[in-house]
């Protein structure tokens, strides 16, 4: 198979009442884990790139493993460039092969995020690239954006509705309370506010931040009309840490195709965890 764009898939799910695991990678062999994760399961799944990923590795090398990964595989394959403000980088990921992006311009005022979201709606619709953008803002770290908790605003359901109708974008990532990173607490998910969004907007909607939420709280977004996950720090932290064990026990381990083995092994088994909370194991 060739990577497909994301907008089938999501709107299966939307329709299916199921969410699809959209895992950011920033190795070869990260992304190798996630696509066995969803092939052993048969899942359709969502290899995502930040675009700190994008400056060190380059799109070209992503998208060409991404490629490979889709050709091999039995499962549909998306690839997704996650937040990204700037037009030029989100050009180049499309010329690149990449098959879905987002436009962030959650940080501008409605009027300017809607001008932004409908220039790359537009350029993307004719390469037919799936678009994702956000309303509110999603609160945490995620590579070089830092949104204060104080600055974290949740998505109003009427804007959310008004954004999709005048942009025509695919997806929506609306800010319900999640946070990227790890939680200190319990997150705040507003589900009253997902349901009222869900309402109004018929677009598969995106639940940013997906670490850490607990397995209950991801089940009741799912089911009130999520329709993508993304997860990002914790595929991170699986991975290093199980490099960090290997070194702890053989300091003198220097083989990278040795210290790999044992991070791919933990990340795949998060990925597969997530999957079945998505509810999308055997969707393929
Ligand atoms: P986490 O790092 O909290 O999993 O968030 C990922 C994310 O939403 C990427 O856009």
């Amino acid at each position: 198979m060739t990577l497909v764009s994301s907008t089938t898939l999501l709107r299966d799910a939307r329709d299916g009442g199921y969410c699809i695991g959209a895992f950011n990678v920033h190795t070869l062999e990260m992304l190798q884990a996630v696509v066995e994760a969803a092939e052993e399961l048969r899942s359709p799944l969502i290899i995502q790139s930040t675009v700190g990923t994008v400056k060190h590795l380059g799109a070209d090398y992503i998208a060409a493993a991404a490629k490979t990964a889709a050709r091999r595989s039995s499962v549909p394959i998306a690839l997704h460039l996650d937040h990204c403000s700037d037009f030029g980088i989100i050009m180049q990921c499309i010329r690149a092969g990449y098959t879905s992006v987002m436009i962030d311009a959650s940080h501008e005022p409605f009027e300017r995020n809607v001008e932004a979201t409908s220039k790359v709606v537009e350029a993307a619709a004719a390469v037919g690239v799936n678009v994702e953008a956000e309303l509110g803002r999603v609160g945490g770290v995620e590579d070089d954006i830092v949104v204060d908790e104080r600055d974290a605003l949740l998505a109003d359901p009427d804007e959310c509705a008004a954004f999709v109708e005048r942009t025509g974008v695919h997806t929506l990532a609306p800010a319900i309370g999640t946070a990227h990173g790890i939680y200190k607490g319990d997150p705040k998910i507003d589900f009253d506010r997902i349901g009222r969004i869900a309402a109004k907007v018929e677009i598969p909607l995106v639940l940013h931040g997906g670490s850490g939420i607990p397995d209950a709280q991801v089940r009741r977004a799912v089911s009130l009309g999520m329709s993508k996950m993304n997860v990002a720090t914790e595929l991170r932290i699986v991975f290093s840490d199980a490099i960090k064990s290997v070194f702890a026990e053989h300091p003198d381990e220097n083989d990278p195709r040795k210290y790999m083995v044992p991070a791919k092994q933990a990340l795949k088994a998060v990925a597969m965890e997530k999957i079945h909370l998505c509810g999308s194991t055997g969707k393929a």
